[in-house]
């Protein structure tokens, strides 16, 4: 058994718990989200012990060297003594630019940072409100010639940060960014590479950021984007992504919905299927797949099983409190 303390809180640690689970079930105020090691909202610092390394992996080595460990997945060895994740800890101060609802329940916000914030198309970031509720937010533009970051958010019926951000962020909102992280990333250097670009719901923000990072580098193999959603009303993005092919002869785009009739530009269908009957064999491809976590893993299994090698499989699952683990203690 061993101990953790954290602020005021001072607790054991069970067998099978992790230190965020602990820490939670003894009243700790820590910021999570996905309970999985994805989202980096549980970002601590031992200040003494040794976080076990498991719990290290995806963060930056500046980082790690500093004692950071993500308490969700965290199952120390030794007693451990956590702060709260220094300054070093990336956090960028920002500001609300812009925001405009872009579908019935799509916001897009527009963050400028204070300093250089460094962030590849297709990354996430983690977005800190000042009270410190954090979450995890894929970046859709090129954010290093735009000189804003640009989310697009779901709003969920109860969703904290996304209903604040539909309704409370208004420009000049103060804000921090942290991060980036995540491998959803163009990858230079295979300019005629088959890319196809798969998702769902707010998943297609990362697909645009991609997109257009293949096209400013000149990519010239076919970019398939295939974009799903339960109605027409979730397929957002249509006017983005039918500008992307007009202007590219390159880029292919298919939307699909699962209930409803379809039309002349709608595929009638589940994205899962589509892609199956439209991609048998993605051997030689380069596949990104972005959005509801169940989703993502059928399509990572199907990606493999049609070629893909899985080095050349890049996927971020959003997943949401709704998703995390049941704790175990
Ligand atoms: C890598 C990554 C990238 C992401 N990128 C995006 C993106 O680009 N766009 C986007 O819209 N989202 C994205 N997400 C999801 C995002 O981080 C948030 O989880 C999402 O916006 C919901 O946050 P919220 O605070 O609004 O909702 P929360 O308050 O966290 O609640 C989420 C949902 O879970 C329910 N819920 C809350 N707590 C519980 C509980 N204990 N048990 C059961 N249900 C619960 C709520 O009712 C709500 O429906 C991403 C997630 C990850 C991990
Ligand atoms: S990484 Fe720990 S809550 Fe998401």
């Amino acid at each position: 058994m061993t101990r953790v303390r954290f602020d005021t809180t001072d607790v054991d640690v069970g067998e099978r718990e992790s230190v965020l689970d602990a820490l939670l079930r003894a009243g700790a105020d820590v910021p999570y989200s996905c309970r999985s090691g994805v989202c980096q909202s549980c970002c601590l610092r031992a200040v003494e012990g040794t976080p076990p390394s498991a719990a290290q992996v995806g963060l930056p080595p500046t980082l790690v060297a500093l004692g950071h460990f993500l308490a969700c997945v965290a199952h120390p060895q030794d007693d451990l003594v956590c702060a709260r994740p220094g300054a070093l800890a990336g956090a960028v101060d920002a500001t609300i630019r812009e925001r405009e609802s872009i579908a019935a329940d799509v916001v897009r916000v527009r963050i400028s940072p204070n300093i250089p914030f460094v962030v590849k198309p297709g990354q996430y970031v983690n977005l800190a409100r000042t009270d410190g509720l954090v979450r995890s937010y894929s970046v859709a533009n090129l954010a290093d010639e735009d000189g804003y970051v640009e989310l697009h958010v779901r709003v969920l019926e109860h969703g904290a940060m996304s209903r604040w951000i539909a309704n409370d962020a208004v420009p000049g909102t103060p804000v921090s960014l942290r991060g980036p992280a995540g491998s959803c990333v163009y990858v230079p250097g295979s300019p005629h590479e088959p890319l196809l670009l798969a998702g769902s719901g707010t998943g297609l923000a990362p697909l645009l950021g991609i997109a257009r990072d293949a096209l400013r580098h000149a990519h010239r193999g076919p970019i398939h984007v295939m974009h799903g959603g339960r109605t027409e009303a979730a397929l957002y993005g249509a006017d983005a992504l039918a500008q992307l092919a007009r202007a590219h002869a390159n880029v292919a785009v298919t939307r699909c919905v699962l209930e409803g009739p379809g039309s002349d530009d709608i595929v009638q269908g589940r994205l899962d299927h589509v892609i199956a009957a439209r991609h048998a064999d993605l051997s030689g491809w380069r596949v990104y797949l972005c959005g509801h976590p169940d989703l993502v893993r059928t399509l990572q299994q199907d990606a493999f099983l049609a070629g893909a090698s899985l080095d050349a499989i890049h996927a971020d699952a959003f997943l949401t409190r709704a998703d995390a683990p049941v704790p175990t203690g």
